[in-house]
């Protein structure tokens, strides 16, 4: 390996740039070039390629979001494009590819890994949705945030004895969902996972809830299951409990990195580059069992994950 490539592809994350960074200065240490790729694969498309010193990663670890910006792009999905960003890589020296991203961008770096461009991914998203990995670069900064934004809601929902709904992200995945659940004390998680959801149910658990004392009710709701503006009217009717919904949203997906996306993000950025120089590709770096490992890319995105259920009884009974 002469020269690797780096880029963010998908949603951003906080914590890529602090992955960005560990590559760039692993590389430099171990006597490579570094290229930074803007705009994911969009980007790598239209050559939007530069050379990144260790000085211009300076100053960027406590930065939310990704220096290089990112994209969802359409055109890696077809071979046309898969061949052109191979044929883009091998005309800029770019021997070794790293990808942060979801699943969605892992398949384009298996494709280029097929098409002789060593590659390794790196799972970035805020949404814990990717099966070979227990942590994802910005799941621990987002739901802090998202934390600390549902303790705010609760303080006025408290005041006003209200029913609160609080959606939050995770695109098709309840991750966010469950975390803040439990980390916020809600008395009810909907979560797109969760297969016996009965409206009729809810409603009652709400005026139960009020008889046995408690000032309000917050439910934290996944995006995947969504229409929360709805679902408050539906209660309000219902009940006669004032209910109100708040939709986080991409707020969720800023701001500076907690330590440990600091670290994870650099620990896993370092083995990507220590990965790529002992000849391997088409791996996904993932944390599992308390361990920092790789997986091959087929491997990986054929694995499932479920939410854990354990945990999710949890909540109900923590929500007396
Ligand atoms: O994958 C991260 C994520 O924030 C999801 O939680 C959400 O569904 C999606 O991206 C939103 O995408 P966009 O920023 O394109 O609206």
């Amino acid at each position: 390996i002469r020269t690797i490539g780096v880029l963010t592809s998908g949603g951003d994350a906080p914590g890529m740039n602090a992955a960005i960074r560990a590559v760039t200065r692993t590389a430099l240490s171990k006597g490579l070039k570094v290229r930074g790729i803007r705009r994911g694969y969009h980007g790598l498309l239209r050559e939007e390629i530069i050379d990144l010193s260790a000085r211009d990663v300076s100053d960027t670890i406590q930065r939310g979001g990704t220096i290089l910006q990112t994209a969802r792009c359409q055109s890696m999905r077809t071979e046309e494009g898969q061949q052109k960003a191979a044929a883009i890589c091998k005309k800029y020296g770019i021997d070794g590819l790293v990808v942060i991203g979801g699943d969605g961008s892992f398949a384009g770096a298996q494709k280029l890994s097929h098409l002789g461009v060593n590659t390794i991914g790196l799972p970035g998203t805020i949404d814990l949705d990717i099966a070979c990995t227990d942590y994802t670069i910005g799941f621990d900064t987002a739901v802090n945030t998202a934390m600390e934004a549902i303790d705010k809601v609760r303080d006025t929902s408290t005041s006003h004895e209200r029913c609160s709904i609080i959606e939050v992200m995770g695109r098709d995945a309840g991750y966010l969902a469950l975390w803040c659940g439990i980390a916020n004390g809600a008395e009810r998680i909907l979560m797109p996972e969760e297969s016996d959801y009965d409206e009729g149910a809810l409603i009652e658990d709400i005026l139960a809830n009020k008889k046995r004392g408690k000032k309000n009710y917050i439910i934290i709701n996944a995006e995947g299951v969504g229409d929360s503006i709805n679902l408050a009217k539906k209660i309000e009717q219902a009940t006669g409990i004032e209910t109100r919904a708040t939709i986080l949203g991409h707020m969720q997906r800023g701001g500076s990195p907690t330590c440990k996306d600091r670290v994870y993000a650099s620990t896993m950025g370092a083995m990507a580059v220590e990965l790529l120089c002992a000849g391997k590709t088409n791996r996904i770096v993932g944390y599992k069992h308390g361990r920092f490992v790789d997986y091959d890319i087929e491997e990986a995105l054929a694995m499932k994950k479920e939410i854990p259920a354990h945990q999710y009884e949890i909540s109900k009974i923590l929500a007396i």
